[in-house]
């Protein structure tokens, strides 16, 4: 075993030891959706009633939606995977710097705290690892309804100076059709007078999840999901339940963990279309997907080939699979080229990649990619939520073991992944000590190695 981590300085953060060539094999469970539960988490602000959310994924970026909501003044009781949200007694109109600066989906809490409060304050979010992030949409949506908003000193205040303190409903055309954007006026004309439509916006399947629950809240919203939005303003919304969707994202990477390890995997709950972009470039690329019951889709992954993908907003390739499928692609057959075209700063995963062996030129926002026979397992690191997942599929495929440090990332968007990938056949470990030396870490691997080897025999 000769390409084991090597360990720069003798301190390592908590961090997962994979080994790498295990095969997958049997199911891979599908959380609820992070994206679509965090709006619908800021939806509860629109309602004095109860709102119970199902399903929802157990994340730190649930967690700190959640801290942001009780500072808010909602009451927030959680068992399992369900959240019980009360928005009743809110009264603080606005959000903490730090709260914010952790999580940018703070934002959406805009839109409801100004329609139910009048108004909002909030720290401009700020960009991220992966770009700038403007929110220019989402103010020039805010003023559209009426709301007179400014920015001083990097804070977002916002207020309705109507009479009756409500917003009024008007026509909005998008500039690009942002997820965010979409979902702040969504939420915010709710409530407005009058009829409101979107014009251009995201058709993302977690805006069509937001409009499902707001409609079982007594909105009037049409057309989530299309190229044109209409939103009937109604006086008030009453609580409801809703079971989120499965989170698509989560389902691509792990029908990728299946075709990069080259191991049949039945993944699940999964909605196929709201992966078809996806499914049809693993297909592309040599492997069979098919429906497998009800709500699960089968992947016979078969010899992987080079394909190209430009990311764009739904229905196109999702931006947050990038780098997931950028993994694929190195260990394919021939080449193939990697276009990143929503966001400008989201390849830190080419550097990781090729420091395990493979075989990647990037030039701006483009990767080219040259397929190598096989990955090396190394001492890595992951600088967001996707470019870590990206580099946990490559650790799985990759000869020999690997420590991968970043753990603050992964936890925002994949719910219990090291568990869900053992119980799938992958022998990966969550580690909280600090091995002293190179040798010690092997040996640990070594001696794990041992044990399931031991395990696997019984
Ligand atoms: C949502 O982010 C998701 N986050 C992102 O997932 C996802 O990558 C993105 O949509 C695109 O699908 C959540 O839902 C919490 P956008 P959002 O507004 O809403 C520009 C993950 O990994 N833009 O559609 O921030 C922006 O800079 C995360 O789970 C403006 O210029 O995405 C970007 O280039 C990462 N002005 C592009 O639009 C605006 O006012 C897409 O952003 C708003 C956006």
């Amino acid at each position: 075993m000769s390409s084991v981590a090597t360990i720069k300085s003798n301190i390592i953060p908590p961090h997962l030891e994979v080994k790498g060539g295990c095969p997958l094999n049997g199911v891979l469970k599908v959380s609820g959706a992070k994206n679509s539960s965090l709006a619908l988490m800021a939806a509860s602000l629109l309602t004095k009633e109860k709102l119970l959310i199902k399903n929802v994924p157990q994340l730190t970026d649930i967690e700190v939606m959640s801290e942001i909501l009780r500072n808010l003044g909602a009451k927030l009781t959680k068992t399992n995977n369900s959240i019980e949200i009360n928005s009743e007694s809110i009264h603080n109109v606005e959000l903490p710097y730090q709260l914010v600066h952790s999580l940018r989906a703070s934002f959406f809490c805009v839109g409801p705290l100004l329609t139910r409060l009048g108004e909002a304050k909030i720290p401009l979010p700020g960009g991220c690892n992966i770009g700038a992030r403007p929110v220019d949409e989402h103010i020039n949506g805010l003023k559209a309804l009426g709301a007179e908003v400014e920015v001083i000193n990097d804070v977002v205040k916002a207020q309705v100076s109507t009479k009756d303190k409500r917003l009024r409903g008007a026509n909005i055309t998008l500039k690009y059709p942002s997820v965010g954007a979409t979902e702040t006026i969504l939420m915010a004309s709710c409530l407005a007078l009058g009829k409101t439509t979107i014009s251009n916006p995201a058709r993302e399947p977690e805006i069509q999840d937001l409009a499902k629950m707001l409609n079982s809240m007594g909105a009037k919203v049409f057309g989530a999901g299309t190229k044109r939005i209409t939103i009937l303003g109604v006086d008030s919304l009453s609580g409801t339940s809703h079971f989120v969707i499965p989170d698509r994202i989560e389902a691509g990477t792990f029908l990728i963990a299946a075709a990069i390890t080259r191991s049949p995997l039945i993944i699940g709950p999964v909605i196929p279309n709201h992966l078809s972009a996806v499914i049809s470039k693993l297909k592309e690329c040599g492997c069979l997907i098919s429906q497998h019951g009800e709500h699960h889709l089968k992947i016979i992954p078969r010899e992987i080939s080079g394909v190209d993908i430009t990311t764009s907003p739904f229905p196109g390739f999702p931006t947050d699979l990038q780098a997931p499928f950028m993994s694929l692609m190195a260990t394919a057959k021939g080449s193939s080229k990697i276009k990143e075209r929503v966001f400008e700063k989201r390849m830190q995963h080419v550097l990781e990649l090729n420091k395990m062996g493979a075989c990647i030129y990037q030039e701006n926002n483009t990767a080219y990619i040259k397929g190598v026979k096989e990955l090396v397992g190394s001492n890595v690191e992951g600088g967001d939520l996707r470019s870590s997942a990206a580099i946990i599929l490559a650790c799985l495929s990759a000869k020999g073991n690997s420590i991968f440090t970043g753990l603050e990332h992964l936890d925002r968007g994949y719910e219990k992944l090291e568990e869900k990938l053992t119980n799938a056949g992958s022998i990966i470990s969550r580690n909280f000590d600090q091995p002293t030396s190179q040798r010690s870490i092997s040996n640990k691997i070594i001696s794990e190695d041992n044990i399931n080897t031991q395990k696997n025999a019984a």
